[in-house]
Formats: C-alpha cells, structure tokens, sequence
C-alpha cells in the first residue's frame, strides 16, 4: 500500500498532564520495539496536555505524532473558552480530529462549522481528520450512504484541490463508539471504498486515492488485523483501547503486522 497506515489515539476527556506522562512514555518505550515501518503512530490528548507531551515526544524522539481533538474555526478574537489553529500549530501539532460525533451531538457542531474548521487546520499546515458516520437510525434506514456522502462532501467544500495530503477521513458509525460493537470488517470497507468515491468525485482520483481512510469505533487488539484488511481502510482511530499503552501498542503491533 503506498498509503502510510495510521494508528491513531483518541483520549477524549481522560488523562490530566501527569497521566499523560506516564502514558505517552510508556507507549514510546513500547513503539521503540517495534520495527513501525509504513506505520504511523499519532495520539489526541486534551489540550492542557498537548505542551507535556509534545517536550516528551520531542525530547525523547519518540515515534508519536502528536494530535489534537477539536480546535475553534475561528482565527482569534472574543471566543471564550476556545483554542485557535495558530496556537496548535505552534505545538507542532500535526493531526486535529474535525467533526467527531460527540463534537457533533453534544456540542451542535453542524456540518458547515465542520468545513470552515477544516479548511483552518489546513490553511494552519496540519492535518485534518474529518470523522463521519452514521446513527443507528440511519443505518436502519439504509441512509449510511447518503449520510456519508453528505458529511464529506460539506467538509471537503472549499477545500483546495491539491488538500489530499491535508486530509484524513475517519468511519466511524455512531452506534460502534464506546459500544463494544465494532463494525465488521467487510461493513468499514464498503464504507471506506464509499469515502474514497466521494473524495475522488470533488478531488479527483489521483487525489482520492492519496487519501487516507481510517475506521474507528470500539477497536481492539483482537479486531484491528481484520478490519485493516479491508483494501481501502488505512488505519484506526481507537478511543478506550488508547488509554492503555500496552493495548494500544498491541493495535499498533497487529498493524505493523498487515503493513510493516
Ligand atoms: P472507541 O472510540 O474506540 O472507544 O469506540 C472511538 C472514537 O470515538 O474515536
């Protein structure tokens, strides 16, 4: 595959600046043992310990790159409460997650806040991850696809032509998260190969095909292998199983198996 396979960790609300010492140099401990090849290996800590482990990750060379979870589409200004892309940047963030379900139903992130959040992590240099899925009522409606197309479609709206490269999309239907009920391979593969026909629709093929797609929702040790066989499913974001160094390392393990 001529896509660098991505592994990537979502800590969501958990984890304060101590604990994320502890976790972050233990997986770099772990990673060190492995030969990660064409795997790459990112992590999503809250923002109050992104400077921690960005001095962890730099000083001990570890091979992790260092991610956020949500950022303001807004540049600067009278946003309370809010942190900008510059200021992510700085950290030599390289990864932020746009539109994550729970961003999406918990804080009524719509999907034209989305896009213009988007396209501010790409103006910024880094990469944005743009979660997509569908509810267990679309599902049973038969809609995942039409959900799909619609969320990407509003994310990739403006972006530039040449943005393949500054783009990760992630599956992750709504009803896997935190359930323990992860989707089957061949369902994150249809949905994949889904993805990828839209992006090729707005970027092209060339540039469809440089683009990541990633599945998350209730990954494991035990089921990462199978649902990274899916030929257009390049990694995983994994939430629970990330807040353990030793079972995200065997997550990352079962990847470099199918790509090292
Ligand atoms: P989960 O979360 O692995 O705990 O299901 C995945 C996610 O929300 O990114």
């Amino acid at each position: 595959m001529s896509r660098t396979a991505l592994i990537a960790g979502n800590w969501k609300l958990h984890k304060d600046h101590q604990e994320a010492i502890h976790l972050v140099s233990d997986l770099g401990l772990r990673l060190k043992q492995l030969e990660l090849g064409a795997v790459e290996v990112a992590v999503h800590p809250p923002f109050t310990d992104l400077r921690t482990v960005q001095s962890i990750v730099e000083g001990d060379k570890l091979p992790i790159s260092l991610g956020a979870q949500h950022v303001s589409h807004h540049e600067k200004g009278a946003f309370t409460g809010e942190v900008s892309v510059a200021m992510l940047a700085k950290l030599q963030t390289r990864y932020v997650l746009v539109g994550h379900s729970e961003r999406r139903t918990l804080f009524a992130m719509d999907d034209a806040t989305v896009q213009a959040t988007a396209k501010a992590v790409i103006q910024a240099g880094m990469v944005a991850v743009i979660c997509v899925g569908e509810s267990a009522e679309e599902r049973e409606a038969g809609q995942t696809n039409d959900v799909l197309s619609r969320q990407v479609l509003a994310a990739l709206s403006g972006l530039p032509n040449n943005a393949a490269d500054a783009i990760v999309l992630a599956y992750e239907p709504v009803w896997a998260i935190g359930s323990g009920a992860a989707a089957t391979a061949e369902d994150a593969q249809l949905a994949a190969n889904h993805l990828r026909g839209v992006v090729a629709s707005v970027l092209g093929t060339a540039s469809a095909n440089e683009v990541r797609v990633l599945y998350g929702g209730s990954v494991q040790p035990g089921n990462t292998e199978e649902l990274l066989r899916g030929e257009d499913v390049d990694g995983v974001l994994v939430g629970g199983a990330s807040l353990d160094a030793a079972t995200f390392s065997e997550i990352v393990a079962a990847a470099v198996r199918c790509y090292g």
